[in-house]
């Protein structure tokens, strides 16, 4: 297994180019087997979920290519639509595939999903958009079997407005004769996108952004070049980074329109804080003023991506501050880490207390999540000594070699292989 060492006490500074969106690349990379033709994806990063989808890809029969930073896809001789456990058990975001294979085949099977570490994560609400275009769905043996032979467009309302079930019924009524309806619908950027990529492939759909997403069915979708807007996960992150170590950084290729709510809450805090097209400029003295409530919401709310990273800020911050997780039930699991490392913070179910406290201290801790793996790495710049961050492996499914990020950044960190480091650093 590889861990990650950070020495804390480095301030940070210097500039980074943030990476590609893995939340608008994995519903992009999904609904590339609607395309009848080549799809060509570039600047992308190659995140462990992102190289998941693409072996499902290969599974389904598509050609894919991916070179350093792009990803060629050529559907054209798909002639699979089932996705077995062995994928939907490594990513959940493998369940977009029943859109997208409706579309393509008129049926799909997918195994179950099933819940992660930050929660149960039902999908109830993509199988009711579904059955509201007429689809059969059974679920058997773990298996969900869609029959969507007597398909046709309709009005789906959400009663959450959820990212995926969005997600996955935009790309099942793409080539519906008609007009399907999205009321309620998640306004991610990331839906946007997809639209915008669905548009470009000769698709006819509007309104993403908004609680009402409209799709016109057409024909197909053809051949189409595309590159994914950059990561607003990955900026947030990083900004933190900033706000808890102290320093002055500045983020290129940044979108700063969505991460709006998180700029409001850092220069609540003490942050200075300045954009200009895609750039953000940060800098932090450190030990900032608590954010006294922090809640979860849909976008464009606080994102819960966010959570656990700016509750790590709090530890360190002056006051007491109240953090309530709205969307997953079990997003505080970085808790019982940070409380190794010294932190103050009391969890009454979807609530954290987190009293600021002086300092951290280095400690060997454990990623569950891949958002809580990239808060220990954060809390680990501003503990006194070294603080040793296990299973990365959580980590890489959202950040492409989050030290070497870092390391730009003035951050002391290394990547070494557990065993490896018994020895060397005797
Ligand atoms: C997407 O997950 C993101 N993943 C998540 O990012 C993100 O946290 C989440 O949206 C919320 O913004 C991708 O885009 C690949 P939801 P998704 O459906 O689509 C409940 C990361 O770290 N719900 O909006 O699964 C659900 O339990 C990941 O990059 C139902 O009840 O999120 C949750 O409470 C983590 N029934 C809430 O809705 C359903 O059928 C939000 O889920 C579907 C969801």
């Amino acid at each position: 297994m590889e861990s990650l060492i950070v020495k804390g006490g480095r301030t940070l500074f210097g500039e980074l180019d943030v990476a590609a969106s893995k939340n608008a690349l994995l519903p992009i990379l999904a609904c590339s087997v609607v395309v009848d033709g080549e799809v060509t994806l570039k600047h992308c990063t190659m995140y462990s979920d992102v190289m998941c989808m693409v072996e499902i890809l290969g599974d389904l029969g598509c050609k894919t290519i991916c070179t350093d930073d792009e990803i060629y896809i050529d559907a054209s001789c798909a002639d699979e639509f089932l996705v077995p456990e062995e994928y939907t058990k490594r990513i959940r975001s493998s369940i977009f595939m029943l859109g997208p294979l409706l579309s393509r085949f008129k049926k799909a099977t997918v195994a179950y999903p099933g819940g992660c570490n930050i929660g149960n994560r039902p999908i109830d609400l993509h199988l009711k958009g579904l059955r509201t275009l007429n689809v059969k769905i059974e679920e058997k043996h773990g298996y969900i079997i869609c029959d969507g032979k007597n398909m046709k467009a309709g009005e789906v309302h959400l009663d959450f407005a959820s990212v995926g079930a969005t997600e996955n019924i935009m790309m099942a009524s793409l080539l519906l004769k008609g007009i399907t309806t999205i009321y309620n619908a998640a306004r991610e950027p990331e839906i946007e996108d997809l639209q915008n990529f669905i548009n470009a492939a000769g698709g006819k759909v509007s309104g993403a952004g908004t609680s009402t997403i409209i799709i016109e069915g057409v024909k197909c979708l053809h051949s189409v070049t595309y590159e994914a807007i950059r990561d607003r996960i990955i900026a947030g992150t990083y900004m933190l980074a900033c706000a808890i170590a102290g320093g002055e950084i500045t983020l290129d290729k940044s979108i700063p329109e969505h991460n709006f709510a998180l700029i409001s809450k850092l220069k609540q805090a003490g942050c200075k804080i300045s954009t200009k097209g895609r750039l953000i400029k940060i800098s932090s003295k450190g030990k900032l003023k608590c954010l006294p409530r922090i809640e979860t919401q849909p976008f464009p709310g606080f994102p819960t991506d966010l959570q656990n990273q700016i509750l790590v800020l709090q530890t360190v911050s002056k006051g007491t501050s109240v953090i309530n997780e709205t969307l997953f039930e079990t997003r505080f699991k970085i808790c019982t880490e940070l409380t190794k490392m010294g932190a103050d913070i009391s969890i009454n179910n979807q609530t954290a207390v987190v009293k600021g406290v002086n300092k951290l201290y280095g400690a060997n801790v454990i990623t569950t999540d891949l958002r809580g793996g990239a808060g220990l790495v954060l809390a680990g710049l501003v503990a006194e000594g070294h603080t040793t961050v296990e299973d990365v492996y959580h980590i890489d499914r959202g950040y492409n070699h989050i030290e070497n990020d870092l390391r730009i950044l003035n951050a002391d960190i290394e990547r070494v292989i557990q065993e490896d480091y018994s020895t060397e650093h005797i």
